[in-house]
Parts: C-alpha cells; structure tokens; sequence
C-alpha cells in the first residue's frame, strides 16, 4: 500500500506531529510505503493567485501544484492531520486544497454535473482541538466541519472517507492519555 500523510501542523513538539510520526511508524511496520507532505516545512504557498486562478480553469498547472498532484496520484490512501483553528482548518491546508484539488484533476466539473476523480483512494482525517468534547458537539462545530470536510470536499472529489477521527482538548490531558489516543490512531489506520 501507498500512503501519503498531508501535515498541516508548524510545531514540531504539536500533538498533531505525534500523529503523523505514529501513523508513519506504524505504517511502515506493515510494509507500506509511506510519503509526508509536512506544509510548513515544504513553506507550501497556500494563496491561490490570479496566474493560478486562471489556470484553475484551464488546467495549465504551476509547477510546485504538478509536485503536489503527482504525490496525491502515487498514494493509495491519504492521511489528513491538521488542528482545528477557528473551527475549521489551518489557512496552510484550505490553501493546499484550494490550489492542488483542481478541476481535471480531482474533480471534474462540465455542464452543471461534477464527478469525482480520486475515485479509488481512501482517506483517513485525523483532526486536533483544544476545547473539549462538550463545549465543542452541542454546537454542531464537529458536525459541521465532518460535513464541510468529508462531504464538501473529500467525497466531492470521489476519495472514500474511512474515518474522521478528532481528538478533543489535547493540550489539556496527560501524558498517559496521549499515550492512549496514539494507540488508538495505530488501529485506525490498520484499516488501510
Ligand atoms: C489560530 C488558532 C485557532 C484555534 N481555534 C480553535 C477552535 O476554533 N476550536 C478549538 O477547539 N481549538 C482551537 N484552537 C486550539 C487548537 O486546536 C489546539 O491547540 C490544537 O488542536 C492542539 O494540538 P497540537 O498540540 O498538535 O497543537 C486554535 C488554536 C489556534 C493557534
């Protein structure tokens, strides 16, 4: 198996790295073959400019976008890490989607239909927060961004969404209970 982890996270010390290197581990202990686009580390520019927003549309691609689609066309599976800011992702992630999901290329959109085109991919969304599990769900915040982001955007673009994963208030909980959602995240991504 071919798994891409996408990091959005600019701390190396973050629990969101942790993830990424459990998931990295753990993988490659079954014998995958795994790629990381950490975002920060690669500097990825995540403003969709006028040339790129032409090119949106036309399907002629900067070249750091070509890099980035190439990555999403070898992986079998994507493994999204991020932390919730602001109820949603990190700018550095909505930007990656922005400029690398393009029409051609993970969707297709003609005469009003759209059809997804990373149809046999699956995708695993491991997504951090810091306020607690019971300020956050009566909201509706969790549902929301498990709409926005599964329905609107992964499944739009045809990848089969395993599972969305979020582990609440990981600033505030003990060493112990890291411990035991890092666990947790080696049986999630068994199922790849
Ligand atoms: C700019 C910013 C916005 C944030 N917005 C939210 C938020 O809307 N909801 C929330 O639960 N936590 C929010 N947080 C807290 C982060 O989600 C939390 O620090 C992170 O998930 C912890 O994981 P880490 O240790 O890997 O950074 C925010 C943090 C930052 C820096």
């Amino acid at each position: 198996m071919k798994t891409l982890i996408i990091l959005a996270h600019p701390s190396e010390d973050s629990f969101n790295k942790a993830i990424s290197d459990e998931v990295k581990q753990h993988l490659e202990f079954k014998k995958h073959e795994v790629k990381i686009r950490d975002l920060y580390k690669l500097n990825f520019d995540p403003i969709l400019r006028e040339d790129n927003y032409t090119s949106f549309y036309q399907n002629k691609l900067p070249k750091d976008i070509k890099v980035e689609q190439d990555y999403i066309t070898w992986a079998e599976n994507l493994v999204i890490i991020f932390p919730t800011w602001w109820n949603g992702m990190p700018a550095i992630l909505k930007g990656y989607i922005d400029r690398v999901f393009t029409n051609g290329f993970a969707f297709r959109f003609t005469k009003g239909e759209s059809e997804g085109l990373l149809k046999e991919k699956k995708a695993v969304v491991f997504q951090t927060t810091g306020q607690s599990e019971n300020v956050i769900k009566p909201n509706q915040l969790v549902s929301s961004m498990e709409t926005v982001i599964d329905v609107g955007i992964l499944d739009y673009c045809g990848l089969n969404v395993i599972t969305h994963k979020f582990y609440f208030s990981v600033q505030h909980i003990n060493k112990e209970a890291r411990e035991d959602m890092l666990k947790e995240v080696n049986g999630i991504v068994d199922i790849l």
